[in-house]
């Protein structure tokens, strides 16, 4: 850094990109003509495109990959078709930001180009090396059948470059390749890895041969160049195939500060590791906290049935492959989800774009120890507009208000609600303990109860025919102990046909004894992403209303209980669009 010169090249890179899009807007109205009459107008409008979640301009994208923070750049690479907006062609997209929110698109960082990845470069992702040059290991496909997954490492071409924009793949490749009791066609996605004693060492998600054992399977290496597998993985658990598998360190519960991937004991401020793994099964992101020994090299879970029932949920709805990075600027640990969409594939060819990225959300320890806790990285503030602001306001049971004095469609709303009473919350069924979205598809948005549903109906025609609902509605277990659902029902989202709308559902564990629960919702055109209780309990959901769009979408706040509920406090803000890849 220091030397100007370069920081000019992005915004030039900027502009060629502004031009490059206009000839896509052009390609777009192409394809809308040509759409089959079968996909609705609304579906390719504008409108519904996202307005601040990170997409590239056109075409399909999947799995974050190799995020990190370099020399004044955060750096996101991804998983990108740059021929259609279905799934191949995969290349590693490679962007870069300030502040996590405005993306500037740089040139692909990896394409097939050596053997071992001449069929495909799969996710992967970044570690920081001793001397300061990241390097990237990712998975590659080797033969014409995805049968055979190998994984290998990409380093820079110049580690000066703060944008990093060229990548080399060294003669050692492939630096791990499938051995006896692994199967060759589950076998990606390296994580970080970390270093101790005089090991790095890195997990590669697996399935163990002729099991449904999902497996973090465990390497270890001196020199980052050659790496033995260990004897046994970090973790294993009967689930099915583990994708994507994060491993990283989190400091004391409440503490909101993150720690490098590498930071060992208490003296370093670590009281827990964290285990993510991708279930390819049911395409949700689970984790566990526990505790890992370096030394013998093992992970033991808190909750020792966590990885099976009783299951952490990073999101409760469309969040997948997600991942994970530590900021040293700011001290934060930061997770990146992908979201894919729930229209149809004729519907994203008639878009011309499928996938977007959730907004990265920082990550840190509940103060209870049991949980994670997500909120969106502060720098997502800055695009808020003119806030409206709502106080005080009762809402009786089957009444609604609309929240009015904003576009709401790309907005981000926060409330804290106050239950009045918990008197009438209805029983809890415990056949329901392990299937909260079972619960809310059978207790949603206008079933009426007891304490809620009460919450939002985001992107709402004005005569609500479409609405898509996020809400909280409150149990009592057979001691009176309170227990509380958080839902996002989008069963009337959308009278476009075609459209997946599952309800999804979480249990929010927060103590509302006192009465009082928050929520936010980020809405973004077609996507609803939601944080229940300050981020305990997270929901992502995509709509594509086909009359709730643009200026026609309206934001209520509902009970549908028996039970007054106060608005103590409802904020929203209209949110600017950030630069967006040249969008
Ligand atoms: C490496 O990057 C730095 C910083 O952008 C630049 O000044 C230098 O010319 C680059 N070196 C080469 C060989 O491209
Ligand atoms: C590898 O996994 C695939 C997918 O689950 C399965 O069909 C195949 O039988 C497995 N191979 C072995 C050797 O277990
Ligand atoms: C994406 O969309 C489909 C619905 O079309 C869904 O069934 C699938 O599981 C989704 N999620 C992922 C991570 O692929």
């Amino acid at each position: 850094m220091g030397n100007p010169k370069w920081v000019l090249a992005p915004w030039a890179v900027l502009l060629l990109l502004q031009l490059a899009s206009a000839s896509h807007h052009a390609r777009l109205s192409l394809e809308t003509e040509a759409a089959s009459p079968s996909v609705p107008a609304s579906i390719v409008s504008p409108l519904l495109r996202t307005g601040y979640h990170f997409q590239p301009p056109m075409n399909w994208i999947n799995d974050p990959n190799g995020p990190l923070y370099y020399k004044g750049w955060y750096h996101l690479f991804y998983q990108y078709n740059p021929k259609g907006a279905v799934w191949g062609n995969i290349i590693w997209a490679h962007s870069v930001s300030r502040d996590l929110i405005n993306w500037i698109a740089l040139e692909p960082a990896i394409s097939p180009s050596i053997p071992t990845d001449q069929y495909g470069v799969w996710s992967g992702s970044t570690t920081i090396l001793h001397d300061g040059t990241p390097a990237i290991l990712y998975t590659g496909i080797d033969r014409p059948s995805v049968n055979y997954q190998i994984q290998n490492i990409a380093l820079p071409k110049n580690a000066s470059d703060p944008l990093l924009r060229e990548w080399y793949k060294p003669g050692y490749n492939p630096i791990a390749v499938p051995m006896a009791g692994i199967n060759a066609t589950q076998f990606r996605d390296p994580t970080t890895a970390w270093f101790a004693g005089r090991h790095w060492r890195m997990l590669v998600g697996g399935l163990r041969p002729g099991t449904l054992r999902g497996e973090a399977i465990l390497y270890r290496s001196r020199d980052f160049k050659h790496w033995v597998r260990a004897k046994h993985p970090l973790h294993s658990a009967l689930t099915g195939m583990w994708e994507c598998p994060d491993f990283f360190p989190v400091g004391k519960a409440g503490v909101e500060n993150g720690l490098d991937t590498s930071e060992y004991g208490a003296a370093a401020g670590v009281e827990k590791h964290v285990l993510k793994n991708s279930l390819d099964l049911t395409r949700y992101d689970y984790y566990t906290i526990g505790t890992y020994d370096n030394v013998k090299e093992r992970y033991v879970p808190d909750n020792p049935t966590g990885d099976v029932y009783q299951r952490l949920q990073y999101d409760y709805g469309n969040f997948y492959a997600s991942k994970t990075f530590f900021d040293p600027v700011k001290h934060r640990r930061i997770l990146l989800g992908w979201a894919n969409e729930s229209d149809s594939v004729a519907h994203d060819k008639a878009k011309g774009w499928a996938g977007i990225q959730a907004i990265p959300r920082k990550i840190w320890l509940d103060p209870s120890g049991k949980q994670l806790v997500q909120w969106p990285v502060e720098e997502l503030e800055k695009l808020r507009g003119k806030p409206v602001n709502v106080g005080d306001k009762v809402v009786k049971p089957g009444q609604h208000f609309e929240v009015t004095g904003l576009q709401s469609y790309q907005s981000d709303v926060e409330v804290s609600f106050e239950v009045s009473s918990l008197d009438k919350a209805e029983p809890f069924d415990p056949a329901y303990s392990n299937d909260a979205q079972k619960l809310c598809g059978i207790k949603g948005a206008d079933v009426k109860g007891g304490v809620g549903p009460f919450g939002l109906w985001v992107l709402a025609s004005a005569d609500l025919a479409e609405k898509t609902a996020v809400f909280f509605r409150v149990f009592k277990d057979g001691y009176g102990k309170p227990i509380v659902l958080m839902c996002s029902d989008p069963t009337k989202s959308s009278l476009t046909p075609d459209l997946y709308k599952p309800t999804f559902a979480g249990f929010v564990d927060t103590d509302i004894s006192s009465g009082k629960i928050s929520l936010r919702s980020l809405i973004d055109r077609s996507v609803v992403e939601s944080f229940g209780a300050g981020g305990k309990t997270c929901i992502l959901s995509r709509v594509y209303p086909s009359m709730a769009l643009g200026k026609d979408a309206h934001l209520h706040v509902f009970n549908n209980g028996e039970t007054d509920i106060k608005v103590s406090k409802l904020t929203a803000w209209e949110m600017k669009r950030p630069l967006m890849n040249g969008a």
